[in-house]
């Protein structure tokens, strides 16, 4: 059996996963680490290929997977999110789509807990104080912030990453209510976090953090309504993706007031542009989509992203399958390319 062809858009931390690679498949390799394939290049290197190894900066719509052609068997993304492929369209054609949740959940609540308490302490600024030589004296009003111990945490999505936010605020002594499509009995009993309506939620909470995965419905999920809602001494933190949030109201709201502060790690356009809105203003902290930039983290994801692939390859349900009804269009026994 000849081994089968594969496009990887970016070399991963894994030498382990990267071997396995090689191993199994003949390799064609994005080797530029920090910028992906132009989609002229996307395009020409998907060609033929049985597989696909892609990341979250790769849209990977009906163009690249006719480009790819008919023997495209799965798509494994170095991402839990999986809002850049059509899953749908995937799911026509018989084409596995795989991803990389919980070996990151506890790097991404991480960062949502670096960026509450960023942005409550107002680190960033305190910080540039510090550099620029503002640093005037230790006085009673100088660069006060948002006490955690007492306060709302209200968590928007509560899945994998937002019950682990949950699970840590237990920690600073805060409530926590939540929203989600649906209603978690267990959970709530778990981690003692009250359900609430989404509106409600933003009434009530000093801190709102989303968890939302991106989809039609969560599109635009946080726009100047629900800003309004929210107490104007409430901060809103960003750590899921970045067309949740409507990126113009918040810049109002931020600008007038509504709300107190944000602080974010995705964006409606990554990278963000310097010169944005965004940028100029104090009360904010950006961070350049890192939610899950651990070194822990980006090795099982890659080990994970890898191992997905290899094993759809061999006919073999992968760790984690994003469209299972693909198996009754393409059973898996018909994707096997590899002997064991
Ligand atoms: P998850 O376990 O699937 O959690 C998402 C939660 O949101 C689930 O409870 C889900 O409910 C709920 N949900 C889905 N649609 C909803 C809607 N319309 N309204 C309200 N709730 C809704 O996913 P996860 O592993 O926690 O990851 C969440 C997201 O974080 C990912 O999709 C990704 O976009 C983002 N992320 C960002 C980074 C980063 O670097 N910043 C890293 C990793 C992930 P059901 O369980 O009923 O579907
Ligand atoms: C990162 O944003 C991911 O979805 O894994």
């Amino acid at each position: 059996m000849p081994k089968p062809k594969i496009y990887v858009t970016r070399p991963l931390p894994s030498k382990e996963a990267m071997e396995k690679l090689y191993k199994y498949c003949e390799v064609d390799l994005h080797e530029d680490e920090k910028h992906p394939p132009t989609r002229e290049e996307l395009l020409e290197h998907v060609r033929g290929k049985d597989a696909l190894l892609c990341l979250l900066t790769d849209k990977i719509d009906r163009e690249v997977l006719d480009a790819a052609g008919p023997q495209l068997r799965v798509v494994s993304t170095y991402s839990v999110g999986f809002d850049h492929i059509d899953v749908e369209e995937c799911t026509k054609r018989g084409i596995y789509v795989c991803n990389t949740p919980g070996v990151l959940t506890e790097a991404v609540a991480e960062l949502t807990w670096a960026l509450i308490l960023a942005i409550c302490r107002r680190i960033v600024e305190a910080d540039e104080e510090v550099r620029k030589g503002r640093w005037p004296a230790w006085y009673p009003t100088y660069l006060l912030g948002m006490e955690l111990r007492g306060k709302t945490l209200g968590i928007v999505g509560l899945g994998r990453i937002g019950s682990v936010v949950a699970r840590i605020a237990r920690g600073f002594d805060m409530k926590v209510i939540y929203y989600d499509v649906r209603r978690k009995p267990d959970l709530e009993l778990l981690l003692g976090v009250e359900y609430k309506p989404l509106d409600e939620l933003l009434k009530e909470a000093d801190i709102v953090s989303i968890h939302v995965p991106l989809t039609k419905e969560t599109y635009h999920m946080i726009g100047e309504r629900e800003l309004k809602l929210m107490k104007p001494t409430a901060y809103l933190i960003n750590t899921a993706r970045g067309p949740v949030v409507d990126t113009k109201a918040l810049v109002k709201a931020l600008k007038e007031g509504w709300i107190r502060g944000a602080a974010l790690d995705v964006f409606e356009q990554e990278p963000l542009p310097p010169d944005h809105e965004l940028c100029k203003l104090k009360n904010v902290v950006l961070a350049p989509h890192i939610g899950s930039a651990t070194y822990e983290a980006r090795k099982a994801m890659a080990d994970m992203a890898v191992d997905n692939l290899i094993l759809v390859l061999k006919g073999k349900m992968p760790l984690s399958l994003v469209n299972p009804e693909v198996l009754k269009i393409r059973p898996l026994e018909k994707v096997k390319m590899i002997e064991e």
